[in-house]
């Protein structure tokens, strides 16, 4: 049967597998608890991307701004797999202001060749994971930092390399005090609970036990991972540590994301910057990130980082860079029930 669906201006539609490959691959961006809070509709050559609000953190994320940051990373992931599949996307952000959960709509009607550079981002959208504990004790290469810089400006967000002593510490232990206060926060800890599930659990979200490490060894300075173990004690036993290692663990290379606004478009484009920096540092050096929001979701711990550590811009995430001690697992849902076509 031939499809009913109305073509593009150019009269070229992409073929259904090609827009089934496109957004699969989108759907292994990193997302905020692994909650994977998007939705793609398909209809011609248009991939519309939306928010799915009943994902959204409503303790720690109470406006959505990590769900349209997590959302901006798996745009910048879809142009990526669009380009692997031939095509130049063309991406218009919030193309609606009266349906603020229709994020972007993605046309696929340009063809162009790819380019080698693509291929290879393209190649860590799967491999790439989050990190979570102490990094090798390798350093990252000044020039890669700078490159990383780079890319986040690109897409319109700047990437702060945090290179003073006190204010990484000051940074680590604001993110100390958070994670004190989520532990004490009961309807925090129930929003955990769901996105954190035990071992066994065959649902494809969430943070699973593969994810994490049972015992995260003490940094200098010490940035928390969040309690996703809640104190089971579930998680990854750790590796054999090299011999020629030094004593102390390493925190790696700490950096906070941030934009001049903090509108939607900022999410988005802050999502964009953050997927773009991660594939980037993946391809070129093995290097990986670990996470570290938990004190941007509490107001007044998020508003001292911006005036006291960002030059009063906004603070979207904190991160860690380094080279990653063992492989961690993640799982997503499958496709189909993040896509649908357009009738
Ligand atoms: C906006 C945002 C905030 C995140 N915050 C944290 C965090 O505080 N701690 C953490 O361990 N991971 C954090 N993550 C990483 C996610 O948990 C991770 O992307 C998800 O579990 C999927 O795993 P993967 O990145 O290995 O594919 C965050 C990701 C995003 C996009």
């Amino acid at each position: 049967m031939p499809s009913t669906r109305g073509k593009g201006e150019s009269g070229f539609n992409p073929p259904a597998e090609h827009v089934r490959a496109a957004v699969e691959a989108a759907t292994w961006a990193p997302s905020v608890h692994n909650t994977q809070p998007w939705l793609f509709t398909w209809s011609g050559d248009r991939i519309t991307v939306r928010a799915d609000a009943d994902r959204r953190l409503s303790v720690a994320d109470p406006e959505g701004r990590e769900m349209l940051i997590s959302c901006g990373a798996a745009i910048f992931t879809l142009r990526v797999a669009a380009r692997h599949l031939g095509y130049e996307p063309e991406v218009a952000l919030l193309p609606d202001p009266d349906r603020p959960h229709l994020l972007a709509d993605v046309s696929l009607r340009e063809r162009a060749p790819e380019s080698e550079d693509n291929g290879r981002l393209y190649g860590e959208i799967r491999r790439r994971r989050t990190h979570r504990g102490a990094f090798k004790p390798d350093p990252v290469a000044e020039a890669l930092l700078s490159v990383l810089r780079q890319e986040a400006q690109s897409e319109g967000a700047t990437l702060r390399i945090i290179v003073d002593a006190p204010t990484r510490g000051a940074i680590a232990a604001l993110t100390v005090a958070a994670e004190h206060v989520h532990q004490r926060t009961p309807s925090y800890a129930g929003e955990l609970a769901r996105w954190a599930p035990a071992p066994g659990n065959p649902r494809r979200e969430g943070v699973h036990e593969g994810a994490y490490p049972k015992e995260a060894p003490h940094t200098e300075p010490h940035f928390p991972g969040r309690d996703f173990a809640r104190g089971h004690g579930w998680g990854t036993a750790a590796e054999e540590r090299p011999v020629d290692w030094p004593d102390e663990p390493v925190t790696g290379v700490a950096c906070v994301l941030t934009t001049k606004g903090d509108e939607a478009e900022d999410w988005l484009r802050a999502g964009q910057a953050l997927q773009r920096v991660l594939l980037r540092a993946s391809v070129e050096e093995d290097v990986s990130a670990a996470f570290h929001t938990q004190a941007l979701e509490i107001p007044e711990l998020r508003e001292f980082i911006r005036t006291r550590f960002c030059a009063g811009e906004h603070p979207q995430l904190v991160l860690r860079l380094g080279a990653a001690t063992g492989e961690f697992a993640t799982v997503r849902r499958p496709v189909e029930h993040v896509l649908t076509e357009e009738a």
